[in-house]
């Protein structure tokens, strides 16, 4: 094993690249609008002071340090998207670490980035470091409100600024410019928001760039951004993914079986998301006992076997959104005939009442003509 680390040592030493190349990609995994440390320091952990360090993305110039001199005490040349952005670990260097900060990260900045070190004992050194910016999901329910949420770095006042919210890139959500907005006279915003999205007023000043949107319908599920086009960095976009779920609500049936009655609760399967069902009497107790359940033609279904006769509900029970959704109550029949239901049944129950009236009818003539015979 120790040999294998100095041949490696060894034949980096000589080719100028150690881990990071192509085994060894590290990932730094990081949320939207948060800072991110993109680690590097050369396997000789050298004092770095009076060596350089260059960081570069796709062409892109990220930060330079030069023995001292660097992007953020008057060198130039470092690409827009990284102004003001990036920052290394000064008292760090000395224990040979050359690592930056990147603060406030969107989707723009994902990608694999080099840092090459020059002027080590060595020769130069080069890592590799992949940048994953995670874009957060939100989720609701179908006719609920949703806050989409945007506050750029530096929380300047956005009072004079414009703000742009886009649907799946191509779709007018919402625009804010200097006061003008869609929800008082400004053109252009898809009919599917009118009257739907509102921003905060009063939040503006500590750059906040929050919309609601009212009542969200199904088809709102989709990618949104917001651009904020003339705050640094220019071209600030933040992405974020809404999901939208309905929550049908759930049927009851019945179903006569040799082991006695059982109550199907089922509901279609649209989120296929977790969910729990219960069987609910007049008393809103939970009851009966499952004996199945499944999925068939894209309905979850839940058999319960009920012995008491009464009113029922399927309650289905759904952690995130949909929480808690009753059926309507239905009546349960224990019984094992159709009683009730066939005509036949019908006729004989008919005909025994009449038969009792005429039978109480009869006696009751009886016993008067007994009892007037008897007082004669
Ligand atoms: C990154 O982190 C998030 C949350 O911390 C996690 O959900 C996601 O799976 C991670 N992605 C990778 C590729 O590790
Ligand atoms: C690194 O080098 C600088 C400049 O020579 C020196 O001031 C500093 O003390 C050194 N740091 C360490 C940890 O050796
Ligand atoms: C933005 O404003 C909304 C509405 O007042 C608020 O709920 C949200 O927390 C604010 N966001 C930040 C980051 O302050
Ligand atoms: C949203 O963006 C993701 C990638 O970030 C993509 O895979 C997905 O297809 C997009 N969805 C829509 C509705 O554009």
């Amino acid at each position: 094993m120790g040999l294998l680390l100095v041949l490696y040592l060894c034949i980096s030493t000589w080719t100028g690249k150690t881990l990071g190349d192509e085994n060894g990609v590290v990932t730094v995994n990081v949320s939207q609008g948060k800072d991110a440390i993109l680690p590097c320091s050369p396997t000789t952990k050298e004092n770095l002071s009076f060596k350089s360090f260059k960081w570069r993305k796709d062409g892109q110039n990220v930060f330079y340090y030069d023995a001292g001199s660097h992007y953020n005490n008057g060198h130039d040349g470092q690409d827009p998207q990284f102004k003001d952005r990036v920052s290394f670990f000064q008292d760090q260097l000395g224990s040979g670490d050359a690592s930056i900060q990147i603060q406030t990260v969107t989707i723009q900045d994902n990608g694999i980035y080099s840092c090459e070190i020059s002027g080590l004992n060595s020769g130069s050194q080069t890592f590799n470091i992949k940048l994953l910016v995670n874009v957060p999901i939100l989720q609701t329910r179908e006719g609920s409100d949703v806050m989409l949420p945007c506050s750029p770095s530096g929380k300047d006042d956005l009072t004079h600024e414009t703000f742009d919210w886009q649907k799946d890139d191509e779709q007018q959500v919402f625009l804010y410019r200097n006061g003008k907005h869609y929800n008082n006279g400004l053109t252009g915003q898809n009919e599917n928001f009118r009257n739907r999205v509102e921003f905060f007023q009063d939040q503006l000043q500590f750059g906040n760039a929050s919309i609601r949107i009212k009542n969200t319908k199904l088809t709102d599920s989709g990618n949104y951004s917001c651009t904020i086009p003339h705050l640094q960095p220019p071209g600030q976009k933040f992405y974020m993914k809404l999901v939208v779920h309905v929550c049908p609500k759930p049927r009851l049936g019945t179903k006569k079986t040799a082991d006695g009655i059982r109550v199907i609760c089922s509901v279609p399967d649209v989120s296929k998301v977790e969910m729990e069902m219960e069987l609910h009497n007049s008393d809103d107790k939970s009851v009966g006992q499952l004996v199945d359940a499944g999925t068939s033609q894209n309905n979850k279904y839940f058999i319960f076997s009920v012995t008491k006769e009464g009113d029922y509900r399927c309650l289905v029970k759904q952690k995130e959104f949909c929480h808690q959704i009753y059926s309507e109550e239905s009546f349960v029949l224990i019984s094992g005939d159709d009683k009730g239901l066939s005509p036949g049944y019908v006729a004989v129950i008919v005909a025994f009442i009449l038969s009792a009236i005429l039978n109480i009818t009869l006696l009751y003539f009886l016993w008067k003509c007994t009892r007037s015979s008897g007082r004669v």
